[in-house]
């Protein structure tokens, strides 16, 4: 088995399909890996936690007031301790209370404190799965950046055959390995992504500027879907409200130049994403002092063009990333414009999104892309969280980088 020394949070949620925890502790120690437990209220009804205490060889977590162990805070610091988290059965009821954000048991409030990944196995009838609430709930999850396996189709435990089925043990351990397979490779690497985000700022004089709308929002969630991945990033960003976490390097940027500069000083790279929407002119100078109204109004402003940060990088010869993704925010002819331009700047990859709609794009929490590589292959992402997109243009990067053999051989 390739899963080794790891570090695994199994929460037992409340469904029949609980004892197959025992099995997966069982698999997951004799490949040494550490396991701890938290059961639910209800997974209690179905496994005992003398049962999970044997074979994880480790106290089993049930309650968030625990009057022994609280004093470690226990909710904090099993989502420290995890590499990553794992409900297995995960029940309708306890996708609905991920769904609003509860925080009620220990269970509960260890998820909504982690940064960790969250893998969810739901198990459940096969009528519990299609009805609309739980439907809606896996898209709420699922946006939010929860990892799905399963359920898979088959005889379940109520005799009724269909979708509900939690995916075994020995998919789960398979689906482990491959995610771990991956993050460590990029971790033994020491793979670097180079990430741009937000607008630039095109001074004139000391306080007026042109820009655009760009929040930095998309290009931030995809610097920590990449870092999720295990890639040492550098996110580059121009002026942004967004409070960004620490363990990322964050260089902050006002105008084209400088964001130039910094992505130049970042190289190489293996991967670089370019998001931000950069100003394409700026004013041939800029005023000391305040431009008086009159001679704004009947002076006309002379512009001149911004370097092209991604077509440095395509076509830089001495340190071109291995993979060059641009973004094509346009507001008519979509495909061909972002085709257009992934030829003209010699990138591996476009992501196209249509700014002309208020509900997706810039400013926006949502975005809708299409994402095109240099073969014309094209995956449509359809209206989902700025988070979701990221992490699959994250997934997306990884498979490139590996499909490539060059760096993984
Ligand atoms: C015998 C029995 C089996 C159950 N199996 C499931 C199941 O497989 N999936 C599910 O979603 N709920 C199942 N339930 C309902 C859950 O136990 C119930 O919704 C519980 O509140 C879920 O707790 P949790 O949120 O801690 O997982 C079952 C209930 C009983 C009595």
């Amino acid at each position: 088995m390739y899963l080794k020394n790891k570090k695994i949070l199994v929460i037992v949620g409340g469904g029949i399909a609980a004892y197959k925890c025992l099995d997966l502790i069982r698999i997951l120690k004799r490949g040494n890996n550490e396991v701890k437990s938290i059961l639910t209220k209800s997974g209690k009804e179905f496994v005992t936690p003398l049962s999970i205490t044997t074979l994880s060889k480790t106290n089993t977590y049930e309650d968030i007031f625990d009057k022994t162990s609280e004093a470690e805070i226990d909710h904090i610091s099993l989502s420290r301790w995890a590499d990553i988290i794992i409900v297995m059965p995960t029940t309708a009821n306890f996708m609905t209370k991920l769904s609003i954000g509860k925080a009620e048991d220990l269970a509960t409030t260890v998820i909504l404190a982690s940064n960790k990944d969250i893998l969810l196995v739901p198990a459940m009838n096969v009528r519990m799965w299609i009805h609309k609430a739980t439907q809606k709930n896996l898209k709420i999850l699922q946006d939010y950046g929860y990892l799905f396996l399963g359920p898979e189709k088959g005889e379940m435990a109520c005799g009724e055959y269909g979708e509900g089925k939690m995916s075994s043990p020995r998919q789960i351990i398979a689906y482990l390995e491959n995610y771990f397979n991956k993050r460590d490779l990029i971790k033994k690497k020491r793979l670097k992504a180079l990430v741009t985000a937000g607008p630039t700022r095109e001074y004139f004089d000391p306080i007026r500027y042109i820009s655009n709308e760009s929040s930095g929002k998309q290009g931030y969630e995809i610097a920590l879907a990449l870092n999720k991945f295990g890639f040492k990033t550098t996110l580059i960003t121009g002026p942004s409200n967004i409070n960004f976490q620490k363990d990322i390097k964050i260089k902050k940027v006002v105008t084209a130049e400088e964001m130039f500069n910094e992505v130049k000083n970042s190289l190489p790279a293996d991967v670089a994403i370019c998001a931000a929407a950069v100003t394409d002119l700026k004013p041939l100078k800029k005023n000391k002092n305040k431009i008086k109204k009159d001679d704004l109004i009947f002076k006309s402003l002379n512009f001149q063009k911004n370097k092209d940060i991604l077509e440095f990088l395509g076509k830089n010869n001495r340190f071109r990333p291995k993979l060059v993704v641009g973004f094509s925010a346009e507001t008519e002819n979509l495909v061909n414009n972002s085709i257009y331009k992934m030829k003209r700047k010699n990138c591996d990859l476009i992501i196209a999104n249509n700014v002309s709609k208020k509900d997706i794009g810039f400013d926006s929490d949502y975005n809708k892309v299409s994402i095109i590589d240099n073969k014309g292959n094209t995956k449509i992402i359809k209206k989902s969280r700025k988070s979701f997109v990221a992490n699959k243009i994250a997934e997306i990067v990884l498979n490139k980088l590996l499909d490539n053999n060059k760096l993984f051989n």
